[in-house]
């Protein structure tokens, strides 16, 4: 199995303070910033825009893990890549050329990645999957932070990660020790939290003891 992945994801974060909020999830151990886009069409809410990536690019040094909940990513794919993601991570969901944009996106030099919702089945991804080096799990319905763990998803990542023993399995929402250990305990690698790492004081002790979860197993 690949390492374990650690990622804040900042729309936890007090808006006001993006800058100060990049630089605290380095500090505290984080391996990677999870930046989520949303265009207020394929999830009923809006958030950030590739001036927020930029500015994350400045701030901090790891990789940006940069989600985009999207009907068009393929729109946005030169965007995103110029403003500094790391990692992009696209929908199944939406109808755009999936093949084609995940190609672009490493050609551009950057880590192609694909999503699922929650009710979303494998199948529909198993066209596209020799094209990516990540498959995020949504165990919530996009759009807000704050929202109940989906257990749905934890067979399909299983059933994933028993075919691919060294893909990135990342897994996004509703996630703290207890359900990060369901989701490691399912096979995956890669853990993207809002609230559970922005709300406590000490995010690095709160990184420190999501590390354990790999001994735990
Ligand atoms: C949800 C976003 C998540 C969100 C997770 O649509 O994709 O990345 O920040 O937040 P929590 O960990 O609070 O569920
Ligand atoms: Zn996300």
């Amino acid at each position: 199995m690949p390492a374990l992945q650690i990622n804040p994801s900042i729309l936890a974060a007090d808006v006001g303070h993006l800058y100060d909020a990049c630089k605290r999830c380095e500090d505290a151990g984080a391996d990677q910033i999870h930046i989520d886009l949303m265009d207020g069409v394929f999830v009923p809410n809006m958030s950030f825009s590739p001036s927020v990536v930029e500015m994350a690019r400045k701030a901090v040094d790891i990789p940006l893990n940069v989600h985009l909940m999207m009907v068009r990513p393929d729109q946005y794919v030169d965007a995103f890549c110029d403003a500094g993601a790391d990692t992009l991570l696209v929908h199944i969901e939406p109808e755009y050329d999936h093949a084609d944009t995940l190609r672009r996106i490493r050609e551009r030099g950057v880590r192609p990645g694909i999503v699922l919702n929650p009710d979303t089945e494998l199948l529909d991804i198993e066209s596209v999957l020799p094209l990516v080096d990540e498959v995020l799990f949504m165990t919530v319905f996009p759009g807000f932070g704050g929202q109940d763990f989906i257990p749905g998803p934890l067979a399909r990542m299983q059933e994933l990660r028993d075919r691919f023993p060294d893909l990135d399995i990342a897994v996004d929402g509703g996630l703290n020790p207890e359900t990060c250990q369901r989701c490691f305990d399912h096979g995956a690698n890669g853990f993207d939290i809002g609230s559970a790492l922005f709300k406590p004081k000490d995010m690095a002790a709160e990184i420190q003891k999501l590390r354990r979860m790999s001994s735990n197993a």
